[in-house]
């Protein structure tokens, strides 16, 4: 296969996408609600693997469809060696990541392709052109987790294995906006693990993450072009930190105790911070946030954005009822021009923050993700 420059034509290409791996379960499940009107808005029961392909486990069969189908083959040279501990966990939060994605992507494909509810596209054109798209992301990630796992494997370490996910969207403009946020919070999060990584000596490795930061970079232009966005969103993409990472893929789509091996990732799972004003417009005013436990004195709000230091705000109007505690802190969009993701921490104490690591290091609570423009 890899040697063919046969072009693959259409009907070619309608052949590998009908092999498209299908969320097992979750056909299941559908079947299921459709045979049981009694229930017909029962919650959506959870994604779990494996898919329909043997994924995340692969034979070398399907892995060379899996490479068809994202039109490209995993690195072929020998994966890096001899990785200090730090950047196994790098490596095992990148797997976890891309395991959610590949979960994310199937369920997504199979929502557009059978025409659920909030899913439909009418016009066949731009329905063949968003499959086209999605497919190929979709096998993208799972070349993306297969390889951290494999990285992993080769410096003997287990495997990172997936876990239940639920998803928050309900509509494609939901699930595409959605897509947006989790992707900037990955193209933030592989900057700290490229800094790791260098900052460990193992600077070999920084290449093949910045080819998936320009990878994950073009779906990230797609979603937002389709959710009539500009393309790029900011002239420096918004910091991250593994920590942040973790801890949003926790909060957000992790059933909670489905994950068999995720303690081996050494990171914190911070607690929710709610970012309570919704739609955030982009212009100064003063947000709402609660949070689960009263805030120690002298807690902030940080907000990170672009490349630029953190923008540490105080507290104020802290109100305790049953255990929630809400407050609010100024947001001055205009001075800094908050635009693409912001990540938003409670932090202890005022700071002031050289990074986002260095605001995770003080973090109590986050992050709360804000996207404008
Ligand atoms: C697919 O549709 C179901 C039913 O509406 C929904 O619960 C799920 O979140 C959707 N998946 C994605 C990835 O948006
Ligand atoms: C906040 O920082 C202070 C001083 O460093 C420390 O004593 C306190 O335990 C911290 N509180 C939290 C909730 O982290």
């Amino acid at each position: 296969m890899h040697t063919t420059t046969t072009i693959i034509g259409m009907s070619a290409f309608l052949s590998i996408a009908s092999a498209v791996p299908v969320p097992e379960s979750r056909w299941q499940n559908r079947q299921s609600w459709n045979n049981a009107p009694a229930a017909p808005s029962a919650p959506a029961s959870p994604f779990t693997f494996p898919l329909s392909n043997g994924f995340p486990d692969l034979t070398a069969d399907a892995l060379q469809a899996v490479e068809m189908q994202g039109q490209g083959t995993e690195p072929n040279g020998a994966a890096p060696t001899g990785l200090s501990d730090d950047d196994l966990t790098s490596f095992r939060l990148i797997a976890f990541n891309e395991l959610f994605e590949v979960a994310f992507f199937t369920d997504l494909l199979y929502n557009i392709t059978n025409n659920v509810a909030g899913f439909s596209i009418d016009d066949p054109k731009q329905k063949a052109s968003m499959i086209n798209a999605i497919t190929a992301i979709q096998a993208q990630e799972e070349l993306h987790a297969v390889n951290a796992n494999a990285i992993l494997a080769a410096n003997n370490q287990a495997a990172i294995q997936p876990c239940q996910y639920q998803f928050p969207s309900t509509t494609l403009t939901g699930a595409l906006s959605f897509a947006k946020t989790f992707t900037d919070v990955v193209l933030g999060t592989l900057q700290d693990v490229q800094l790791h990584l260098s900052t460990n000596g193992a600077n070999g490795v920084v290449p093949v993450i910045g080819s998936v930061i320009g990878q994950e970079g073009e779906q990230n232009g797609f979603f937002r072009a389709s959710t009539d966005l500009i393309p790029s969103a900011q002239p420096f993409l918004t910091r991250s930190s593994r920590e942040f990472a973790f801890s949003a893929l926790n909060q957000a789509v992790v059933v909670p105790n489905s994950c068999p091996n995720a303690n081996l990732i050494g990171l914190p799972i911070f607690a929710p911070l709610t970012v309570i004003t919704s739609p955030i417009a982009a212009n100064d005013q003063t947000l709402q946030f609660s949070v689960a436990a009263a805030p120690p004195a002298g807690a902030s709000v940080v907000y990170i954005n672009g490349q630029n230091t953190p923008i540490v705000q105080p507290i104020s109007n802290v109100n305790v009822q049953n255990g929630v505690a809400t407050f609010q802190a100024a947001f001055p969009y205009t001075e800094n021009l908050l635009n693409g993701l912001t990540i938003a921490a409670l932090v202890n104490g005022s700071g002031p923050f050289a990074d986002a690591e260095a605001v995770a290091k003080a973090t109590i609570a986050g992050p709360g993700l804000i996207e404008i423009n």
